[in-house]
């Protein structure tokens, strides 16, 4: 099966990064949002990110104009989906509200049309279950930022077949990602491993074992990370993180992935990263100042 026509749903932070990297690879792309003020918003982070890549000497003018040229943003569902071959889901992390979208999409695509979802943390097999192609359904996971990040991890559900999986592996290699296979679990891979290593930095400055920007050198320096774990949970967003770790308690029924105190507390109190403006640090200055706890 070839892909030609992909759909994008959403076109916030995720999902501008996918129309990008779509339309770049060549793929005729219709970007939907639910309001015109989101589609300009996501028009305009698109086109400034490949400006980014001119000053760089990574693409051309002629290029950038051809991908701009293959993204249409558009508002009617049935408009962005009726002749695509691919559906990419990065609505927000709401599970109704992706259960009722998949429902609807699934009435309007065409019978051969992959559906794949860009969750961070919702089950695959129960969206699936919601459209009458569940071998088709498929996770899809980017990571932010979209056109930088190299890796995709494909999330195969309970019913999903292989030829699926092997369609969405050649898309993503044609983006130029890498891929993982991943069965279905909470966190899939990254998140699985990435969660519990920031909760375990949190614990750390919460039982005063080193300050805020200690943990964070250290762990830049010590394991070659390119940024600490405190900062990382600053850019993720401290309710995301305590989201997903009681997702996980929830899912794993195990409190190895408990949240830690501080976190729960930070995120009642409105610190919640950068998006706050404070969180692990303070970045109401003109450089982020660590916080003291
Ligand atoms: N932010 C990350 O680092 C990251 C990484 C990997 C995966 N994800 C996942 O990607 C998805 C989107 O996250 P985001 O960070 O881009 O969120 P976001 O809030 O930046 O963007 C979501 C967009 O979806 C739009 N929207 C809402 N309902 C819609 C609908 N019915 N149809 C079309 N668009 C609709 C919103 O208006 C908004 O523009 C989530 O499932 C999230 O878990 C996020």
């Amino acid at each position: 099966m070839e892909i030609k026509k992909i759909a994008v749903l959403g076109a916030g932070q995720m999902g501008n990064g996918i129309a990008h990297v779509c339309a770049q690879a060549g793929y005729e792309v219709k970007m939907r949002d639910i309001e015109q003020r989101f589609l300009d918003k996501g028009m305009a982070t698109i086109k400034k990110n490949l400006e980014r890549g001119l000053k760089k000497g990574k693409t051309t003018e002629e290029e950038i104009e051809a991908t701009l040229g293959r993204i249409d943003g558009v508002l009617d569902l049935e408009e962005a989906v009726k002749e695509a071959d691919l559906v990419i889901e990065a609505i927000p992390e709401v599970v109704q509200l992706k259960l009722d979208t998949w429902k609807e999409v699934d009435g309007l695509a065409p019978p051969h049309a992959i559906l794949a979802s860009n969750t961070s943390s919702i089950s695959i097999t129960q969206m699936a279950a919601v459209t009458n192609r569940p071998e088709k359904f498929i996770g899809m996971h980017f990571f932010n930022p979209v056109p930088v990040m190299r890796l995709v991890e494909i999330i195969k559900g309970q019913a999903t077949a292989d030829e699926t999986v092997e369609v969405i592996r050649r898309v993503s290699e044609r983006l130029g990602k890498q891929t993982v296979l991943v069965n279905e679990a909470p966190g899939f891979a990254v998140n699985r491993l990435l969660v519990p290593a920031i909760n375990e930095a949190i614990f750390a400055v919460q039982e005063g074992v080193a300050t805020v920007e200690d943990m964070d050198l250290a762990i830049k320096l010590g394991l070659n990370w390119p940024m600490g774990p405190l900062t990382l949970a600053d850019f993720v967003g401290l309710d995301t993180l305590l989201y997903i770790s009681d997702y996980f308690v929830d899912e794993f029924k195990d409190s190895k992935y408990r949240a830690p105190a501080l976190l729960r507390k930070m995120v009642r109190a409105g610190w919640l990263g950068r998006k706050a403006g404070r969180g692990f640090y303070d970045y109401s200055g003109d450089e982020p100042k660590p916080m003291r706890f």
